[in-house]
């Protein structure tokens, strides 16, 4: 059955809050495009989420907010940067900043990175969800990856209404492409991606160029170098049958070996997904050596063997 699709009554909404309290997915408009919403402090949500974008790798979310109080409890704002909140928020704009201490939004919705992207949107139903939610919320587009960003309800129950729970109808999006992103998290405030919010309108309010990190060909550094994700100190082994000596184990299925955890002894992807950073972490802060079982190539373990693979090489 594919989800409902809800007029954003208040009764809605405070029905598709409570599906992402249960951990649910919510598809949510926005000015830019629908997204696909779940609790941005919820692993296990953020996992599912991720299965059912069919994502082949852990791109960072962006986190939704209603407002600077939550935006503030979420990241650290420089003045520049809450310069920039203050003149384009809330609107078509996403900005990367530094993790404030207080921060909810979980290791896996920002692929590890000590960063998180956050968006304060204008469309008042969005706006209505996170306030009734009482968080943040994450939302990529709510597409399976590789295919066209939705901007009606209709496009997400026909590509997507077997994986969400409920669609909140806000009728067409007003801008039709995803937001722009500005990280100010390194030197000079950085373009990570053209939008909906043209740059010239930044820049011009700036009074600098942003620097196009991504978008320059004849840039010295690589995209997959921009993104810094957590990296483990202990030296990873992947593949692995078994633990040798001095090694922990991280499991995978129904074998369990000395000291270690298991990331799902039932061999579930989408558990193992939730876990991964966290068990990651855990065994990092005790151990040197961490040997990790074989995950299948399949579903979302093709996400966590690219992230594994990254932390082994790092
Ligand atoms: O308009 C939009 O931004 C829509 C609506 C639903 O809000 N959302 C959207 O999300 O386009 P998504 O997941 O399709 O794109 C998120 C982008 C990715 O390219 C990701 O790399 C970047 O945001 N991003 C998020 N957090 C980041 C971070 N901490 N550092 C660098 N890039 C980040
Ligand atoms: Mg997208």
């Amino acid at each position: 059955m594919p989800a409902p699709i809800a007029k954003p009554i208040p009764e809605n909404i405070k029905a598709a809050a409570n599906v992402l309290r249960a951990g649910g997915m919510v598809a949510m408009p926005t000015e830019t495009v629908y997204g696909l919403a779940c609790d941005a402090s919820n692993p296990a949500a953020v996992a599912r989420l991720f299965n059912a974008k069919g994502r082949p790798a852990f791109n960072p979310l962006i986190a939704h907010i209603n407002g600077p109080d939550m935006g503030m409890k979420e990241a650290k704002f420089s003045d520049i940067a809450g310069e920039t909140a203050n003149q384009f928020w809330p609107g078509p704009l996403t900005l990367v900043l530094p993790l404030a201490f207080t921060h909810s939004v979980c290791d896996l919705a920002r692929s590890g990175l000590g960063t998180v992207g956050l968006r304060y949107p204008s469309h008042q139903v969005a706006i209505d969800l996170i306030t009734a939610f009482g968080g943040p919320l994450v939302a990529p587009s709510a597409n399976p990856s590789g295919k066209m960003s939705p901007t009606r309800a209709r496009h997400i129950r026909e590509e997507m209404g077997d994986k969400v729970d409920l669609i909140l109808d806000g009728g067409a999006c007003e801008h039709g492409v995803e937001s722009t992103i500005i990280s100010f998290t390194g030197k000079d405030p950085a373009l990570l991606r053209a939008g909906a919010l043209a740059a010239e309108d930044i820049e011009e309010f700036l009074g600098e160029t942003l620097t196009r990190p991504r978008l320059d060909p004849n840039a010295p550094t690589s995209p997959g170098q921009m993104l810094r994700h957590y990296a483990p100190n202990a030296a990873l082994r992947l593949n692995a049958y078994r633990p040798e000596e001095g090694e922990a184990w991280l499991g995978f299925g129904p074998k369990m070996y000395g000291t270690g955890l298991n990331l799902s002894p039932s061999g579930d992807l989408v558990e193992a997904a939730a876990r991964l950073f966290a068990a990651l972490r855990a065994l990092d802060d005790r151990y040197d050596k961490i040997a990790v079982a074989p995950i299948p190539m399949e579903g979302l373990g093709e996400a966590i063997n690219d992230r594994l693979e990254r932390a082994a090489n790092s």
